[in-house]
């Protein structure tokens, strides 16, 4: 596929094979094509790299943090789990959102959590809200661990943001899928890894080895859940899609 931008003529010429077609650069259609190219373009600069959240890194696009935060409110889970803690920047937006809320708590677990990154959670103003588990998201023990923290009848929100691997991710929704609650979901983020596989960071096997293929494999076999990203609580556009790195993510508990 090849986009050209004509910002005097107001077009977009989309060229696929042995197609042309000049779509109207102002339209619906011409921003969502511009926006999953501006996605990968950022993606390739780290700007996901560039956020913080009340003090901590958060290595996430804002658009994602707003529509989880979205889901956040409107089901105020008991418990957010959080696989892939990093600086801890997503745990403590999470965190933020439960004392907001005046409900829920947050589990993070990373296989290595750095020592200044764990001493920068504990004394964060907000870590009484945050559990850290450091170990492999799928090994037996720590899953073990995790579910340990959980009481019955707890809503569960679970956020698979570790290893983007198909094999790994498809692990984490086989070992967590069971906590989800009822009308809650468990998301895969960072699918976009398999529109990288021409971009100058990314990995050419990333078209077949990405969340997305784990999402497929693991729905086709988990009837209780339904791919359905989350309706937008707000809309005054003509806009319905995402712009998102988490496409396809977002598995609901029927
Ligand atoms: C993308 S970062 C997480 C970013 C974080 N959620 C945020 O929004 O700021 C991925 C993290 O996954 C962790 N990780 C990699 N493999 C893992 C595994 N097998 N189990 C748990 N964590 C893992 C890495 O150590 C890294 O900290």
């Amino acid at each position: 596929m090849k986009l050209t931008i004509d910002s005097e003529k107001k077009t977009l010429l989309l060229e696929t094979n042995d197609k042309s077609r000049e779509i109207d650069l102002y339209s619906k259609e011409a921003f969502e094509l511009i926006s999953r190219q501006w996605l990968k373009m950022g993606w390739n600069q780290k700007y996901t790299y560039t956020f913080s959240w009340m003090g901590r890194p958060v290595i996430q696009l804002p658009e994602d943090m707003i529509r989880t935060q979205e889901v956040i409110f409107s089901l105020r889970p008991d418990v957010i789990i959080e696989t892939g803690v990093a600086h801890g920047g997503s745990l403590i937006f999470s965190a933020s959102l439960c004392k907001a809320l005046g409900k829920g708590r947050v589990i993070g677990i990373d296989i290595e959590i750095r020592p200044h990154n764990r001493k920068a959670i504990e004394e964060h103003d907000l870590s009484p809200y945050i559990t850290l588990v450091e170990g492999s998201s799928i090994a037996p023990e720590i899953v073990e661990q995790v579910k340990s923290l959980i009481q019955p009848g707890e809503t569960t929100l679970v956020i698979l943001d570790s290893n983007h691997s198909r094999q790994h991710v498809l692990g984490e929704l086989q070992a967590y899928g069971d906590l989800v609650t009822q009308g809650s979901y468990i998301v895969a983020t960072d699918g976009i890894m398999q529109d990288l596989y021409d971009v100058p960071r990314g990995k050419e096997d990333w078209a077949e080895d990405n969340p997305v293929m784990a999402v497929e494999n693991f729905i086709s076999e988990h009837p209780e859940f339904v791919l359905e990203t989350p309706p937008w609580q707000f809309n005054e556009s003509n806009l319905d899609q995402n712009i998102t790195h988490w496409p396809c993510a977002w598995l609901k508990k029927k």
